[in-house]
């Protein structure tokens, strides 16, 4: 399947997980794609092994809560590559705080990434989607569908990017541009690995939001991002795809 020949993808969070994955799928079907994360090392790890599986990418440092850096990695990407079909927003941050002692700057950090940096990148992308007819695959979470404890910062967050694509999916859908959720359930990433969580956690209710099937990897998501960013997913738009291996189902 060829279905990015041709077509340039940015994709946030590219440096793991989820964004690492999308980025050697698309990669593999022909499309030319820039890896945009905070974290160099992983950044340019990624950009190597598109180049190893023999693809096009290239990568650049952003913080996608820099309303500068999103602007300038926007413009990079369209002055190297001419033109933008997709924006895959990947990047975000999860924390877990009992809820009667988080900090405003502990929620502010997890709304200015996971909301305002992917507002940020879809409010620069859309001038260069109009002319592609392109589409834009936000992070949502099954956070934003159903309570998470001790992640009110996280699920605030997640909930009012499910909402903004939706409202973006309106507001452009007459002029050819779409606007897509994916709300992975548990995927095995460093976001996973890596969380901490509160000595008040209380373990028999973070199980609701555990898979049956256990969890999985990230190119479980990454083949989804891909169909909705192509054009098999030409008459998907404001949608929201659990792949949550039927947690909330
Ligand atoms: N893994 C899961 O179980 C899961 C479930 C639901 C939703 N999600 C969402 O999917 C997306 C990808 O998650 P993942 O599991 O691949 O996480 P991950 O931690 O493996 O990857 C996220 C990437 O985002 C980057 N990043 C963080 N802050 C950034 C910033 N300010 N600017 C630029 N890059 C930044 C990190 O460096 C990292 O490379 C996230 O938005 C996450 O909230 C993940």
């Amino acid at each position: 399947m060829q279905r990015f020949k041709d077509r340039v993808v940015l994709v946030t969070g590219a440096g793991g997980g989820i964004g690492k994955a999308s980025a050697l799928r698309i990669a593999a079907e022909g499309g030319a794609v820039f890896c945009v994360d905070l974290n160099a090392a992983t950044v340019e790890a990624t950009v190597a092994a598109v180049a190893a599986a023999g693809g096009n990418a290239s990568g650049r440092v952003c913080d996608i809560s820099s309303e500068g850096d999103v602007r300038a990695c926007v413009a990079a990407c369209v002055e190297q590559y001419g033109s933008l079909y997709a924006l895959v927003n990947m990047a975000g941050v999860l924390r877990f705080d009992d809820t009667g002692q988080l900090t405003l700057g502990q929620w502010q950090k997890v709304i200015d990434v996971n909301l305002t940096g992917t507002m940020l990148l879809c409010r620069e992308v859309l001038p260069h989607l109009l002319a592609t007819k392109g589409s834009i695959v936000n992070a949502a979470s099954t956070a934003a569908l159903s309570g998470l404890p001790c992640g009110v910062a996280y699920s605030a967050s997640k909930g009012g990017v499910l909402a903004m694509t939706r409202s973006i999916a309106i507001e452009y859908a007459k002029r050819g541009v779409r606007a897509n959720c994916v709300c992975p359930g548990e995927i095995k990433t460093g976001m996973t690995d890596a969380v901490a969580f509160p000595e008040t956690m209380d373990f028999e209710l973070i199980s609701r939001v555990m898979s049956p099937t256990g969890a999985r990897g990230p190119e479980v998501v990454a083949g989804v991002i891909a169909m909705l960013a192509s054009e098999d997913g030409l008459h998907i738009t404001g949608e929201d795809i659990r792949v949550d291996g039927g947690t909330l189902s």
